[in-house]
């Protein structure tokens, strides 16, 4: 319909009006080749793809999370004696994430641990404080180190999705991220959106602990704020480049992640994604294994892929290109999503994506949107289920 026309749907039929005198507007019909389902997913065709896409909106959800709620997870944190931030599967690697970002924001040392290998290998007193994230907040190991948490009277909190969830009325605090249902069962816009949550508290703490100013916290959530309109710009001008990507790699099947300090997670996050979605042999390592004996793997049958740092990232970005040319000496296939104008036609990459400019805040984020596009592409270029793969449910209940 054009503006200044409306509809009226009847039991009968249509009849299309101009707004200003009711005159009926005769209208061509296109008949849309869709099923309810696709309706469902709203002309995407999988609800991955669609979930990705929907990333900008969790952003500013999870943006708009209360000030009061981000402040108590940072105070309790430092409150304690022993902090730790877990979750499992894809919510392991949001947790690190946190992980990452509570040092360099906070100088605090919060372990991210793995919900399933924590109690058994943890100290868990009831001077600590445990943070559990997860979108379903159902999952048995996360659940099962909560319930343990409290016995043992520890502070408890969680980040979760799903409103209602036992998680979420376990805690002592919950905070709902807000991003709405997740359809898929890989897991791309709720993980995106505990980054988020996680990378606020952090900069809560940072103020708490005197590590950041005032005004230093409001910059860098005005940059957090900014992320919705870079991620949405992001996706509609890079899926064809990461489609096309996809399709000329998807012949490899086996493939090593990596990256260094906050590009290790989004690595073994991609890594996750490439096993479980596109069911090809692939494995997330710091780059800086590399010379401690994962160079050995490196040749014809291994394709390996780098998370390279913005440039503002001045060591990691160094570190991470010494270990570029560690795989180019031994002759690899190297692909790389970095973010350096300079590196643009490089020799040292077979393959390259240079991905839009943006603080160092918030690359991490962009690099996990480029890995996520990715291994949906591979699987859809290997003609996977997407939504339903196999080996995988969406919410792992049982022990
Ligand atoms: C399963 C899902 C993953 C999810 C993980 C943790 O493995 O397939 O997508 O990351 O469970 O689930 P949670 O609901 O706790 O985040």
């Amino acid at each position: 319909m054009d503006d200044g026309e409306y509809a009226i749907i009847t039991n009968d039929g249509y009849i299309t009006r101009n707004i200003r005198d009711g005159r009926p507007v005769q209208k061509k019909i296109m008949l849309i080749d869709w099923d309810a389902e696709m309706s469902r997913k709203g002309g995407f065709p999988h609800y991955m793809l669609k979930e990705i896409y929907e990333q900008s909106e969790t952003v500013k959800k999870a943006m708009a999370i209360g000030d009061d709620g981000i402040k108590s997870l940072a105070k309790g944190m430092i409150k304690a004696n022993r902090a730790y931030v877990t979750g499992i599967g894809t919510t392991f690697y949001a947790a690190q994430i946190g992980q990452y970002y509570f040092a360099s924001e906070a100088a605090l040392s919060v372990p991210a641990v793995s919900s399933d290998e924590f109690l058994e290998n943890f100290p868990l007193t009831k001077d600590d404080f445990v943070l559990a994230v997860s979108q379903s907040g159902e999952t048995y190991d996360t659940l099962r180190l909560v319930r343990e948490a409290k016995a043992r009277k520890a502070k408890t909190a969680a980040i979760v999705n799903v409103v209602g969830s036992t998680l979420s009325r376990l805690v002592d605090q919950a905070v709902m991220q807000g991003s709405g249902p997740e359809i898929s069962v890989i897991s791309t816009k709720a993980a995106v959106a505990q980054m988020i949550a996680l990378i606020r508290v952090s900069l809560e703490a940072g103020v708490l602990t005197g590590n950041l100013t005032n005004s230093a916290k409001r910059q860098k959530v005005a940059q957090l704020n900014s992320l919705p309109a870079l991620i949405s710009d992001f996706l509609n001008e890079y899926s064809g480049l990461f489609h096309t990507i996809a399709e000329k790699h998807a012949t490899s099947h086996n493939w090593l992640f990596m990256g260094r300090g906050r590009y290790y997670p989004i690595a073994l996050e991609t890594a996750l994604k490439v096993k479980e979605v596109a069911y090809l042999h692939a494995e997330g390592m710091p780059a800086g294994f590399l010379k401690h004996g994962a160079l050995a793997l490196v040749d014809d049958n291994l394709k390996s892929m780098m998370f390279v740092p913005t440039e503002a990232e001045k060591e990691l970005f160094r570190m991470t290109m010494s270990s570029v040319e560690e795989i180019k000496a031994r002759g690899g296939k190297l692909i790389a999503f970095h973010f350096s104008k300079s590196l643009r036609g490089s020799k040292l990459f077979d393959d390259q994506v240079l991905l839009p400019a943006c603080p160092p805040l918030v690359s991490p984020i962009i690099a996990l949107l480029a890995g996520q596009l990715f291994s949906y592409f591979l699987a859809t270029t290997l003609g996977r289920n997407v939504d339903k793969p196999r080996s995988l449910a969406k919410s792992v209940t049982v022990a």
